[in-house]
């Protein structure tokens, strides 16, 4: 296992649609044990594969933490096939834009179905905080980001501040 570099917005891999898996094998197992690695050591809840730079799609979730004991899963090909007409509105976050946050309004319920690493057929009826995290996820695989998904002010005002946070960042040489 190995950590792996996360990808921050403006990096274009971001923005581009991932690719099915059609391969379960070593490599697959490798990449979701780096992602589960990466995302625990950058303190987060969820990773996309193209958040490392690969266009595939895998996604990793671990609520654990946020009270959510069995919410630890990785999937592949992973698809919502079925939301609720319920939608709440919650905050979040993402590895690939530290510092902004931002409220998000989302199905309440989701049904997603996929694989897992071992190429299993998975099928979640999920709601809440486990909900948001796998769309969150999912938004990845299709090149979308949580900042698309609020009001075209909330989001100028969200790209100035990033834009400020990035000129910050390069001036402290990070
Ligand atoms: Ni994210």
């Amino acid at each position: 296992m190995s950590l792996r570099d996360i990808v921050i917005m403006g990096d274009p891999v971001l923005r581009q649609s991932a690719e099915e898996v059609d391969t379960f094998d070593e490599e697959l197992e490798t990449l979701v044990s780096d992602m589960f690695e990466t995302m625990y050591a950058a303190d987060g809840i969820g990773l996309a594969a193209p958040q490392v730079g690969i266009l595939r799609r895998v996604l990793v979730v671990d609520l654990r933490r946020e009270d959510e004991p069995d919410a630890r899963v990785a999937l592949v090909n992973p698809r919502v096939t079925w939301q609720s007409q319920e939608t709440d509105r919650q905050p979040e976050g993402c590895l690939s834009i530290p510092g902004l946050e931002d409220v998000v309004e989302r199905p309440v319920s989701v049904r997603i179905e996929g694989y897992d690493p071992e190429g299993l057929p998975v099928a979640l009826e999920v709601d809440d905080l486990y909900a948001r995290a796998l769309q969150h996820e999912i938004d990845h695989l299709d090149g979308i980001l949580f900042v698309d998904r609020v009001t075209p002010l909330k989001r100028r005002m969200l790209l100035k501040k990033w834009k400020k946070l990035r000129a910050e960042a390069e001036k402290a040489g990070k």
